[in-house]
C-alpha cells in the first residue's frame, strides 16, 4: 500500500473564509475528508498536515524518505520564495506533486515563479479543492504505473 503525505502551507487553515472568490468556500478540513475517502478508494494511505511555518514544512518533507512514497505539497506563498522547500523535496527523493487551489500563473506576476516546481514531477492548479483530489489521483497513478 502506497503511503502519501499531503502538506498545506501558510494561510490555508483559513480556507472557507479566505478570499472565497479565488480559493472557493470549501474548508481545508472538508478537503482533507474528501482526500481520505478518495485515498481509501485508491487503496493508498494518506496523512494530511497544515502548517504556517516554512521550517515545519522542511521538517515534514525531510522525514518523508522511507516513511512516505509520495508527496502532495501546496506550499502557499512559500511556493514563490522557498529554496529550502525546493531543496527538501530534492533531498527526500520522494515523488512530489505541486498543488494549488488557484492558478498562480493567471494572477499577480510575483506568483508566476514557483521555486518548488523544478523539484516536482507534476503540478495541479486552478480547480479549487478538486486540485488536491486530481493531484492524489495523478500521484497514485504515477506510483503504480510510473509516468506519463
Ligand atoms: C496558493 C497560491 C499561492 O500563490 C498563495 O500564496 C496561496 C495559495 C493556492 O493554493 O492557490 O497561499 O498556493
Amino acid at each position: 500500500m502506497h503511503r502519501i503525505l499531503c502538506i498545506s502551507g501558510p494561510n490555508l487553515q483559513l480556507l472557507g473564509t479566505r478570499e472565497p472568490a479565488i480559493y472557493g468556500k470549501e474548508t481545508l478540513a472538508q478537503i482533507h475528508e474528501r482526500l481520505a475517502t478518495r485515498a481509501s478508494e485508491l487503496g493508498v494511505t494518506l496523512e494530511a498536515r497544515q502548517t504556517n511555518h516554512e521550517g515545519t514544512i522542511v521538517d515534514l518533507i525531510g522525514g518523508a524518505f522511507g516513511t512516505y512514497d509520495g508527496l502532495l505539497v501546496n506550499a502557499g506563498a512559500y511556493t514563490h520564495t522557498s529554496i529550502a522547500i525546493h531543496d527538501a523535496i530534492k533531498a527526500a527523493n520522494v515523488p512530489c506533486v505541486e498543488v494549488h487551489l488557484s492558478n498562480p500563473d493567471a494572477r499577480e506576476g510575483f506568483r508566476r515563479r514557483s521555486r518548488i516546481a523544478p523539484a516536482c514531477f507534476s503540478r495541479v492548479a486552478g480547480f479549487g479543492g478538486d486540485s488536491y483530489l486530481l493531484a492524489l489521483d495523478g500521484l497514485a497513478r504515477h506510483l503504480t504505473q510510473g509516468s506519463p
